[in-house]
């Protein structure tokens, strides 16, 4: 499995269930990494995106404690062990964790590679993505020159996680 996420300077991802930043060239690279792919997301990631419909050209995997949940164009699953029982059979570089922050602090150090968007910004937020940097196991690999829209300033950053645990 591999996560991508978009953060800012301290690692916030999210506020109020939306996203902090809207940089149109970061969706296109999403979209870019992700198509074709199974994704694994959070309930409250899934009501985030537009119209709270799963994301098309790909398998959308919805987690939730609730047993009455439904969602539209989406597998439901009630634990991560339900998760990696659906997943087994699927190469792990096919499928992608994108969130939100609940879904990132539990399954990160099952991720062996994370797609970083670092936006040099700050803001009000109430939902972060791990700090990579200070996990002794995952190591910044790449980073892209600095781009820049909307006046925001970001990079597209790579790290690979040097001991990935297994998902249970
Ligand atoms: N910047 C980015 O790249 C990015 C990416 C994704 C999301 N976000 C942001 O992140 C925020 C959402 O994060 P969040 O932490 O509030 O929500 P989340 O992780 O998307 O979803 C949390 C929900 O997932 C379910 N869940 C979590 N762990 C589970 C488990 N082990 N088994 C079964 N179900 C489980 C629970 O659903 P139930 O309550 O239904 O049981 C839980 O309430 C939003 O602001 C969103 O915009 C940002």
């Amino acid at each position: 499995m591999q996560a991508i996420v978009a953060v800012d300077l301290n690692y916030a991802i999210g506020n109020k269930g939306q996203m902090l930043y809207h940089l149109p060239d970061d969706l296109k690279h999403f979209a870019r990494i992700t198509r074709g792919k199974t994704l694994v997301m959070g309930r409250a990631t899934l009501e985030s995106l537009p119209g709270g419909k799963p994301l098309k050209d790909r398998l959308n995997i919805v987690l939730t404690r609730n047993r009455d949940y439904q969602a539209e164009g989406a597998v439901v699953l009630h634990s991560t062990q339900e998760l990696a029982e659906y997943i087994a059979d699927i190469p792990p570089d096919d499928v992608m964790l994108i969130g939100g922050d609940s879904l990132y602090h539990e399954l990160i150090d099952c991720c062996d590679k994370a797609y970083v968007t670092k936006i040099d910004a700050v803001t009000q937020a109430d939902s972060f993505f791990p700090n990579l940097d200070d996990k002794a196991n995952w190591e910044l690999v790449s980073c892209s020159p600095t781009q820049e829209q909307n006046g925001l300033h970001f990079s597209y950053c790579e790290y690979v996680n040097q001991m990935v645990e297994p998902l249970l």
